[in-house]
């Protein structure tokens, strides 16, 4: 596959939040709600070193609803503690607070019981490029921050951001890499926008893309479109999609001389469209 990481990047990013984890209590781990398994970092666990845990559904305004609940169910059967925000509008980061006192709630009650005032929890945000990072930091912060060496393997001194009274947030947020092995992975990374489309094919990416979102979502996607194909069934399949990107193409006027329909400037449009949510809400991956 042609999206890599440079290994180096790889091993530097990797020691950066391991230094990381020696300054904090817990660490928040954001993924994006559409796809909370391919936007995750394959080797998460052992980077973590079993450093207590949220995992924070994010860009949750995007995602199909009912999918996002079964996602919540799965992570609560591996024990672990899932909830959704949007951090474009700040819908849900109050939990994040209450959640991570619930989380390191035996620490802080040992500290009590010893007469220790407990101080402010101390987090770190990791994730994915462009899983929204940088703009939870600044919802949280209620203020827009400075982040210091927002790139993998750059540290500067790193300062504390203040979270109401309870809470403090490392200002460098630690960025992994996706799982690139896998061929869907990437895929849908790029139908989502978390990598540009252009480093895969843009026509692959919103084939792949439609396969789902014509499966799944056919209602929003056709009156979205004003569409006079059908849904894309059976061995035809892959006829069809293509169809309907013409079919698009020529009712946006992706149109090259001699009237033939531009596909890759109407896949393009199509994938525009669906990252900003103008087909409605819908997710990636199921866990069931
Ligand atoms: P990063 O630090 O993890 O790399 O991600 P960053 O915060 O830069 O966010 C990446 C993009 O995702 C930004 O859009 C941001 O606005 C958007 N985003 C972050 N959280 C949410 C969310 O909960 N819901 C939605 N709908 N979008 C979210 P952008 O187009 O790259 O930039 P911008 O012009 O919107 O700021």
């Amino acid at each position: 596959m042609s999206i890599q990481w440079f290994p180096g990047h790889m091993t530097r990013a990797r020691r950066q939040i391991q230094e990381q984890l020696k300054l904090i209590d817990a660490v928040i781990e954001l993924v994006d709600a559409r796809l909370p398994l391919s936007s995750r970092n394959p080797m998460i666990d052992e980077i973590l070193q079993g450093k207590p845990r949220l995992i924070v559904l994010n860009k949750a305004d995007l995602a199909d609803g009912e999918v996002t609940k079964e996602w919540l169910d799965y992570f609560k059967k591996q024990g672990q503690v899932a909830f959704p925000v949007d951090a474009s509008t700040g819908t849900g980061i109050k939990e994040i607070p209450t959640q991570l006192k619930l989380l390191l709630k035996a620490k802080i009650d040992k500290q009590i019981s010893k007469g220790i005032n407990p101080r402010a929890i101390r987090a770190l945000i990791v994730g994915i490029p462009n899983v929204g990072k940088s703009t939870l930091i600044n919802r949280l912060a209620g203020r827009s921050v400075a982040l210091t060496g927002d790139r993998p393997g750059v540290t500067k001194g790193q300062q504390w951001i203040k979270v109401g009274k309870e809470m403090e947030l490392l200002d460098t947020p630690g960025i992994l890499w996706p799982k690139f092995e896998d061929m869907n992975v990437g895929y849908r990374l790029a139908v989502t926008g978390a990598i540009k489309a252009e480093i895969l094919n843009v026509e692959d990416v919103a084939f792949f893309g439609l396969k789902y979102i014509t499966k799944y979502y056919w209602g929003p996607f056709k009156e979205r479109f004003d569409l006079q194909s059908e849904q894309p069934t059976g061995s035809n399949e892959p006829d069809e999609i293509v169809e309907i990107m013409e079919e698009i193409g020529r009712k946006r006027g992706c149109i090259v001389s001699g009237g033939r329909v531009d596909l890759e400037k109407a896949c393009g449009l199509i994938l525009r469209e669906l990252r900003a949510g103008k087909l409605g809400r819908f997710s990636m991956e199921a866990p069931y």
